[in-house]
């Protein structure tokens, strides 16, 4: 379901989170790593404070293993654990508690020498709607945790999952907003599928995703659609109608009089993209595209 985030509900979201804190002993922020700035909510430092925080980039199946690398650096070197994984296979969620543990292991090592017996790490799950928080709490469980109302506002009983024998989670995922006032993050979480189709016209979508793609993937777009020219120039909005309309006449998406049904043709890309049909693709990167040049 779509969220209207207005402010009420952002102060109501982050107050909720903040009152979660005070139980948990570290966070857990989740970011897509196909999108882990679009991904991420503007104002996580100021909400999460002090709390020890661990970055896990999710949906690492979908993003570019490069990309995926140079964001972990990125964030180590910002002084950040860094944990990757596939929560719908479950792939390296196991480094969650792992990274989770070292990250505490001062506290844990003077609760030691106090000669307390540590208590189970205690962990909050954060981030916005959409970027696998309940899947990964279910991962994490190992069976399924019942729904939680993905709207801020909306809470229930919650209640600590057991993560093996060193780690409890909240049942109950902090909820978070993207920074939504932001017009190309909504066309990357509308690209990746976290914004419903309803709020933005699929076209603008597959413009947007067609022109980010030319930018950084066109090898794999025009293989994948049989493309022949890529975009002259990529801020020349024609140039990518022209690349949107090359793709809807190759796969047949046509109207009466031959002409190219770009909705259809949109709709095409977007399914194609978000299912992963085109590979392994990262839409943002750390470093600006100069820099990133010189790293390829
Ligand atoms: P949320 O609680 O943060 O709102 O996200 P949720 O777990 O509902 O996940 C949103 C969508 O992302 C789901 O797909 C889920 O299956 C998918 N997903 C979560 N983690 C991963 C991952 O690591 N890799 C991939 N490929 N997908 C992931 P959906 O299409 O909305 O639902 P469904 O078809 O799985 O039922």
């Amino acid at each position: 379901m779509t969220i209207q985030w207005f402010p009420g509900h952002m102060t109501r979201a982050k107050r909720q989170i903040q009152e979660k804190l005070k139980l948990i002993d570290i966070a857990i922020e989740l970011l897509d790593a196909r999108v882990p700035i679009s991904s991420r909510n503007p104002m996580v430092d100021e909400i999460l404070g002090g709390k020890p925080r661990l970055i896990v980039l999710n949906k690492s199946d979908l993003a570019d293993p490069k990309a995926t690398e140079q964001w972990v650096k990125f964030f180590e070197a910002e002084g950040h654990q860094c944990a990757v994984v596939d929560s719908s296979t479950g792939t390296r969620v196991g480094d969650i508690p792992l990274k989770a543990k070292q990250i505490l292991h001062e506290k844990i090592e003077r609760q030691i020498a106090k000669g307390m017996n540590p208590r189970a790490i205690r962990g909050l799950i954060v981030g916005i709607p959409n970027v696998g928080k309940s899947t990964l709490i279910n991962r994490l469980a190992g069976r399924n945790i019942a729904a939680t109302g993905d709207r801020p506002g909306v809470t229930k009983g919650q209640q600590w999952i057991k993560v093996g024998t060193e780690m409890e989670l909240l049942d109950t995922p902090g909820i978070l907003w993207p920074k939504f006032e932001d017009q190309v993050v909504g066309y990357r979480l509308a690209i990746t599928g976290a914004i419903k189709e309803q709020i933005l016209n699929v076209e603008d979508i597959a413009f947007t995703a067609v022109k980010e793609l030319s930018a950084r993937y066109w090898p794999t777009l025009s293989e994948r659609f049989g493309l022949t020219q890529p975009p002259k120039d990529i801020e020349d909005a024609d140039e990518i109608v022209r690349v949107m309309e090359e793709i809807g006449r190759k796969r047949g998406a046509l109207m009466g009089g031959g002409r190219v049904d770009l909705e259809k043709a949109s709709g095409i890309i977007l399914r194609e993209l978000r299912a992963g049909k085109l590979g392994r693709i990262t839409l943002e990167s750390p470093y600006p595209p100069g820099v990133e040049k010189l790293l390829d």
